[in-house]
This record gives C-alpha cells, structure tokens and sequence, in this order.
C-alpha cells in the first residue's frame, strides 16, 4: 500500500549545518512514543539544503526516523553539469528522496514541465522517492481553470515516465502558489476537491494501483489549520515550509496528521 500518511519539512534555503542539526535534534526529542515504537501511522521527513543533508544522517532512517529529501535533483545522473547533483549523489549520503517541480524552482528558476519530467524520471530511476509538486497562481484559480491546469501541470509533468517506477516511491504535492508562504491557505474544500481531481485522473491514467499514493496539501499549512485539511479526504498530509522551521508547531502538525 502506496497511500500513506507523510509530513514532509521543506526548509528551503535556510539554516545551516549547526542550526539543521538542531532542529532535527528537537523534532526527534519531540516524537509522540507511539510514532517511533509502534505501526508508524505517518511518515517524517525534513528537506534541509544541499550542503546539510550528510549532516542529519544520525536523525534519519535507518538511525532515526526521519526520512532526508534533497529539494532538488538533477535530471542526469552524473557528468559536466556545473551545479547539479543527480540521485545517486543524494543516495550517497542518506538521502531518501528529493522534492521536484516546487513552484519556486518552476518559477525562479525557469524549470518546466519538461525538465520536471526528466528529473522525475532520473530520480525514480536512481532509487529515489520522488514528491512531484503541482499547483496553479492566483489568476488561473481566479480564471476557475484551476483542475484543468494542475492536470495538464501533472500529465506533462510524468510525461514518459514509466508507471512501473513509481511503486511507492512516488508522491504528488498539490500547493496552489497563492497560498505559498502568503498565509492564505486554501479552504478544506476547495483542498479537497483538487486531491480528488488528482486522485480520480491518476485512476483514469494508471489503474487503481497507479492512484494508491499519497497526495499531500501544501501551502500556508499551521498547527490551526491541518486538522481541517486533514479532515478534506484525499489528503494524505502535508508539505510544510515556514511552520517546519519552528520544531512545535512542525511536531504539532506531525500529531494532526498521525
Ligand atoms: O514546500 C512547501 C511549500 O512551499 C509551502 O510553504 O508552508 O511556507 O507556505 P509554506
């Protein structure tokens, strides 16, 4: 079974080695018991930068419990490409898996769907899990073309992909960008209604076993209002930015979602 429960920290780029190792420090400490001794009921994962990622290895899987995503991959393996680092590097100092097509890359840095496909396809191959985020800007929700696009964004986005990869390894984030880092999340509903969409188009394109995966919210999510997306259906948990860097109100959602 695919479709688990996660809350995944994006730290983006902030913090350093120290200030990482820290946090981790404090989120660990923090875990309710039951979440590191019995049935885990939801996946952990933390998304430091780059260079601290060999750095939390003692707080994540097999030694701890966190699982590691670099917040990049590239789309090749290895070579002369000044600046990258493919998956087998992240693999190669504990990384589990790596946060692909966030809107801040698509938009800062000029990636599209193509590119997103590619490095999609690079990781899966490499062992990775992968989390393909999608989500549409303000004028497009506003246009009410909001399902169209994230559709076309995810369809283009697994572009040549092949299904057989994805096992469990694969989970979609749905983070409409109005709601990124602006405080304006997006109702439970409306959440809701975009998970199912995603989840209904994931059946029409790969079978029942092609849609049992998680597909996490993110965007603006805080201790006071997970428990309401959690109660969306469809929502498998969540990708967390701002909240993720103070360690109660990240192990706050962690609790909602368990
Ligand atoms: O990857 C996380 C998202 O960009 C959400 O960030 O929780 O600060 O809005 P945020």
């Amino acid at each position: 079974m695919a479709r688990v429960r996660w809350t995944i920290g994006n730290w983006k780029q902030n913090l350093f080695r120290g200030t990482a190792e820290l946090l981790a420090t404090e989120i660990v400490d923090g875990l309710p018991p039951e979440l590191l001794e019995g049935p885990v009921r939801t996946k952990i994962g933390v998304a430091p930068t780059m260079v601290a990622l060999d750095a939390l290895a003692p707080w994540s899987r097999p030694a701890g419990p966190l699982y590691l995503f670099g917040q990049n991959c590239a789309a090749q393996e290895e070579g002369a490409f000044t600046g990258e680092v493919g998956p087998g590097q992240l693999a190669d100092v504990g990384v589990h898996g790596a946060i692909i097509g966030h809107s801040e890359r698509r938009t800062h840095f000029h990636e599209d769907d193509a590119l997103i496909a590619r490095k999609v396809l690079c990781a899966l191959q490499g062992g990775l899990r992968v989390v393909l985020c999608v989500g549409e800007g303000l004028e497009i929700r506003e246009s009410g073309n909001h399902e169209n696009f994230v559709i076309s964004q995810l369809s283009a986005s697994l572009a040549g992909v092949d299904p057989e990869l994805f096992q469990d390894r694969l989970v979609i984030a749905y983070e409409p960008v109005w709601a990124i880092g602006t405080g304006k999340t997006a109702s439970a509903r409306d959440a809701g209604a975009m998970h199912r969409r995603i989840r209904t188009w994931l059946t029409e394109q790969y079978g029942a076993t092609g849609a049992d995966r998680s597909i996490l919210y993110g965007g603006s999510v805080k201790p006071g209002n997970a428990a309401g997306l959690m109660a969306a259906g469809d929502v498998d948990g969540f990708l967390v930015g701002g909240a993720s860097l103070e360690a109660e109100a990240f192990l706050q959602i962690v609790r909602l979602v368990a």
